[in-house]
């Protein structure tokens, strides 16, 4: 497998100069709070930002080991099930190899499942870990095919692949898997590969019930829609993937849940010192999910925020102009919306939101760099965050004379109406 990468930003700095094609000079417009729209890490409410600022306190005894109690008490339940949750101090990646030490033994073949960038990167990290990985091919504009899943898994008829490794949302293609579909197509080959899914770009942000779909391992991340800073990861294991660790050989050193499973002192479920800073922050996040109403509160609000994006991108869409990447609404993902460009310079594009109009927009990846942008509505939005940012891709794109098909404001506006009572 060829090196992928995820395309982390590069610096564009607050001094107003890029990296791009010489110095970006920063407008009048521009001076507000900085706008984030880009799909991770996501906007954090200024109520965890404080919570971030406790003290340092006893790691062995006191708050922190009952915030800590309360998340792993919690976690289940963000992923919809009742399998065992473990916490990594990392970031996404991470987390992926966590999944894969505690499953895998070197040589066991793993089937990627290709829908974008994201599931082919954990399969490259996967191979470096010495799995032996198989892309499942697909294309960057349309989910994962469970009859191309059947198919494949019924050809394997000696349960050579051990496990199935897919994205629920791919945060480059915007595409939204149907999960429980691909579950069906590894029933329906009778093949008892491991199902394993990336949720770190939906996880709080989009409907998944990791038990009810009959997914045996989840992987997830706090910078997105649970709305904390990048820096924890998350590992679910269900019955079968717990047992598939009693004979992992890739289990080794930081990432071993054995010391995790049976802590014989509270700081081991995190391998050392507790990220004190991220576990108030996530209580945090925890009560105000709570607050808004738990998770179907939360995934409805992404979709009427998705709502008014997609009306947007439809009333601006124009043949080689705006395009949606991902043209069948229901596999588009309700936490980032991924918009083609055609004819308009997509960098130049994010270049003006950004330094003549403060907001930053996510840039396109892999295939999509200059060809696409990307709008983040994942994790603390509302009308307003969504709105000002419609209405300034809109202004950015009337500047560049861009031939927009209609008016995406007005079209928002409408969605973002029909939601209010
Ligand atoms: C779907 C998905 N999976 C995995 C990752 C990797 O996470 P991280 O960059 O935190 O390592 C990302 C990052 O954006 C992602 O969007």
């Amino acid at each position: 497998m060829a090196k992928q990468s995820s395309g982390s930003e590069p610096a564009i700095d607050s001094d107003g100069t890029s990296n791009g094609a010489g110095a970006a000079i920063r407008g009048p417009l521009s001076w507000g709070r900085d706008n984030m729209a880009i799909p991770g890490p996501s906007n954090i409410p200024d109520r965890v930002l404080r919570a971030m600022s406790h003290p340092m306190t006893d790691i062995y005894e006191g708050a922190l080991v009952d915030v800590s109690d309360r998340i792993l008490a919690e976690l289940p339940v963000l992923a919809g099930t009742t399998g065992k949750a473990f916490m990594i101090i990392g970031n996404g990646h991470a987390a992926w190899q966590m999944a894969v030490d505690n499953t895998m033994s070197a040589g066991d073949k793993v089937l990627v499942c290709e829908s974008g960038p994201f599931a082919v990167i954990w399969g490259y990290m996967a191979e470096k870990s010495g799995v032996d990985v198989e892309v499942l091919p697909g294309t960057n504009r349309t989910p994962v095919d469970p009859a191309a899943l059947q198919a494949r898994l019924e050809e394997d008829s000696d349960h050579e692949i051990k496990a199935v490794l897919c994205v629920q949302t791919d945060t480059a293609s915007s595409v939204r898997n149907d999960i429980a579909a691909l579950r069906a197509a590894i029933d329906g080959a009778e093949h008892p590969a491991m199902f394993m899914v990336d949720c770190i770009a939906s996880l709080g942000c989009e409907r998944y019930e990791m038990d009810a779909w009959g997914v045996d391992l989840t992987v997830g991340a706090s910078q997105k829609g649970l709305m904390v800073p990048p820096g924890l990861g998350f590992v679910w294991a269900g019955e079968r993937a717990l047992a598939a660790y009693e004979n992992a050989g890739l289990r080794s050193g930081y990432t071993e849940w054995a010391d995790r499973i049976n802590p014989s002192a509270h700081y081991e479920i995190y391998a050392g010192t507790p990220p004190v800073s991220h576990l108030f922050a996530m209580v945090e996040a925890l009560d105000m999910i709570a607050e808004e109403g738990g998770l179907e509160a939360i995934w409805r609000r992404h979709e009427m925020l998705a709502s008014a994006v997609w009306a947007a991108v439809d009333a601006w869409a124009s043949p080689g102009v705006v395009e949606f990447n991902i043209a069948d609404p229901a596999f588009r993902s309700t936490a980032v919306t991924t918009i083609l460009t055609g004819s308009v310079d997509a960098g130049r594009l994010r270049e003006m939101t950004r330094y003549q109009a403060g907001l930053t927009l996510g840039r396109g990846l892999g295939d999509f760099v200059d060809r696409a942008f990307r709008i983040g509505h994942m994790g603390h939005g509302d009308a307003p965050s969504i709105l000002g940012t419609l209405a300034t891709v809109e202004a950015c794109f009337r500047s560049m004379g861009a031939p927009l098909g209609g008016s995406g404001i007005e079209a928002a506006t409408i969605a973002i109406s029909s939601h209010l009572r």
